[in-house]
């Protein structure tokens, strides 16, 4: 889906220059009306009228007034709420009319100007006054003047809402606004994991705490906490699938707690997330011995084709904000095994930001390669590996105006997060038993389990599933480190592996990694090379197209279930991180028998056959008598 015009929403001041015309007021639900016809068109065109003069409220006026949570009072109603509907039930078809009208408006307000308290100014026939006062004990509180204007008979009510509550979710509204409460949403930088008064503005250029530790996304989680969990599961659900920008992304369909307090024209999205949450229905039954709950959740079919999506619709959404705020960046850089510069590439391109890769020559595949090539990107390739681009972009980047890009920048996590809560989303808020993720540089384990971590603390769900990191065993520190029993960790040299993405022997995020893992009652799990190959051979055999490292995830599956660690009707979802189209090569060297020392026991090689009836006969005779 792509950026429109029609769909992005537009700034409060936009509406109101001088000389503009306002959106036109939304429709209302037809109610009954017992007054005659002339009375009702007069009343309804001149509250139009009074719409046309509302006075906004700013924030700053606002300060001192703390709003509870909105609270539907039945689960019809939030459904109701999702859906835009409204659901005041007051006691006469007249007054009901013009609460609409009223509520409506206020609503409207709301919506464009944020604000809780508002002032709405309404001309209307003198007759309408007492119904005004008649609203009064109603959802909102309103402390009406009026004044009389003779010659037109008409008066005109300043209508002041100092309600204490905000505004309904259940009028109908022309946009996806979301209520901004007066504690508002905020998030900063402070040290990973540990108890300082430092913090960061996430508008500072800044990858690492004084100490030199890793950094997080901290949320204000009172702020967050004033809306209950059945509020964000409501408003998360009423946001996929539509187009309004930026609602639509599966990442900033959660905008209130992946970057609050960005512009939404500053937001730099391909509509990203709402990724298929696959039932693995054939493969469950048939590979591990009748389990039949088991999902993927294919991350990989994303708009570069990794769950990097995630992350980089984030990163690169802030640098565009950073670059209009005048800080000094002239491009994002980052190092890779493929898929992340593949990503940083697409979204910088989209934005118009020079996008600088380190690449490791000859370990990334070809359509790796080719993606931040085709966007644009300047590409290094180096003679060396991930962990020594990585060395080096690091040392680049203090030197040069050069924004960092990887996984050792949180904010990145802070779209990959959002993964998780979409899982919740996909199972109507359940929580599965087992998430299984593979891992390398180890952000995507931490932000998995940050984004569950979040729906638990702001209660959307009531626990939080364990996490299982797979590694190659490759490539395997924190294998090694989890049967060590978490005892002085060590990286390593990582070798060769079919799942290059994951070849990392230094990763950035272990301290983020163990941190969720022992938080999570989680495990660490390790994948030979033929053992991820025929697993990843053995799931595209059942209808996926999947890549090696979710190859690695599913060997850690099995193994898990062969010990008995996770049991037959377990719900397990296993994270499928890239698309296996940019994995084609592995594919064809495996169903080709081509990879030595490996037995490809389930290569599926071409038959050739002379193109002859009887010859062609002949080979499919004896297929179909195998698989009849
Ligand atoms: C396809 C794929 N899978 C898994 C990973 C591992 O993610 P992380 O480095 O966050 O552990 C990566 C990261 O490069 C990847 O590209």
């Amino acid at each position: 889906m792509v950026r429109s015009s029609a769909t992005k929403s537009k700034s409060p001041k936009k509406y109101f220059t001088k000389g503009t015309t306002p959106k036109p007021f939304p429709k209302l639900p037809f109610v009954p009306f017992f007054f005659n016809s002339s009375f009702y068109i007069f009343l309804e065109f001149k509250t139009h009228l009074g719409l046309q003069q509302y006075r906004p409220i700013t924030q700053k006026q606002n300060k001192g007034l703390l709003l509870p949570p909105p609270s539907a009072t039945s689960e019809s109603e939030s459904a109701a709420a999702a859906c835009g509907a409204s659901t005041f039930r007051p006691p006469t078809p007249a007054v009901l009319r013009l609460h609409l009208l009223i509520t409506s408006a206020l609503n409207y307000c709301y919506y464009n100007l944020m604000s809780y308290q508002q002032h709405l100014t309404l001309q209307h026939h003198p007759l309408v006054h007492p119904l005004l006062f008649h609203t009064s004990n109603m959802a909102y509180t309103y402390s009406p003047t009026t004044t009389f204007f003779p010659k037109h008979h008409l008066r005109s009510t300043t209508i002041n809402c100092t309600s204490s509550s905000p505004p309904p979710t259940t009028v109908t509204t022309t946009n996806n606004r979301q209520p901004v409460p007066l504690l508002p949403f905020s998030a900063k930088y402070v040290p990973f994991n540990s108890i300082t008064d430092e913090s960061y503005s996430l508008d500072e250029i800044i990858y690492r705490s004084s100490s030199g530790g890793l950094l997080d996304v901290q949320h204000d989680m009172n702020a967050l906490k004033q809306f209950d969990g059945k509020y964000w599961r409501t408003l998360f659900d009423s946001r996929v699938g539509r187009a309004t920008w930026p609602y639509g992304s599966g990442v900033w369909s959660k905008k209130e707690w992946v970057l609050p307090e960005i512009d939404n024209d500053d937001i730099i999205s391909c509509f990203e997330g709402n990724s298929n949450l696959f039932w693995a229905e054939r493969y469950g039954k048939e590979n591990l011995s009748g389990m039949n709950d088991l999902w993927v959740k294919h991350c990989g079919i994303s708009h570069t084709g990794s769950f990097k999506d995630l992350g980089m619709t984030v990163l690169v959404s802030q640098v565009n904000r950073l670059r209009k705020m005048n800080k000094p960046l002239v491009g994002v850089g980052c190092a890779s095994t493929g898929d992340t510069s593949a990503a940083l590439s697409a979204y910088c391109a989209a934005a118009g930001i020079p996008s600088i890769v380190f690449l490791p020559a000859n370990k990334i595949s070809m359509a790796q390669l080719v993606q931040p090539i085709a966007n644009g990107a300047f590409v290094l390739s180096m003679d060396t590996d991930f962990d020594g681009c990585m060395k080096l972009i690091r040392e680049i980047t203090s030197e040069l105006p050069i924004y960092l890009a990887n996984s050792l920048n949180s904010l990145r996590l802070e779209g990959q997060k959002t993964a998780a809560i979409e899982i919740l989303q996909q199972f109507n808020w359940e929580v599965p038993d087992w998430v299984i993720i593979p891992g390398g540089n180890l952000g995507n384990i931490y932000a998995f389990y940050k984004g569950f971590k979040m729906c638990e603390e702001l209660g959307l769900v009531d626990r939080i599933p364990r996490l299982v990191c797979a590694q190659a065993a490759n490539a395997n520190p924190l294998y090694l480190n989890y049967k060590s029993g978490w005892k002085n960790f060590t990286p390593v040299k990582a070798t060769t592996t079919f799942a290059s993405a994951i070849q990392i022997g230094d990763p950035v995020s272990i301290d983020r990694a163990v941190y969720a893992l022992k938080n999570s009652d989680g495990i660490v799990e390790e994948a030979t090379e033929e053992e991820l190959m025929d697993e990843m051979a053995a799931a595209d055999a059942t209808g996926m197209f999947v890549c090696p490292h979710t190859g690695v995830a599913l060997v850690a599956l099995r193994k898990l279930r062969e010990r008995g660690v996770i049991g037959r009707s377990d719900r397990t979802v296993v994270v499928s991180t890239a698309h296996g189209l940019k994995f084609s090569q592995a594919k064809i060297d495996y169903h080709s028998k081509a990879i030595e020392g490996m037995g490809c026991k389930f290569a599926n090689p071409p038959v050739e056959v002379k193109a002859e009836y009887s010859a062609v006969m002949d080979v499919l005779t004896k297929y179909l008598s195998k698989v009849s």
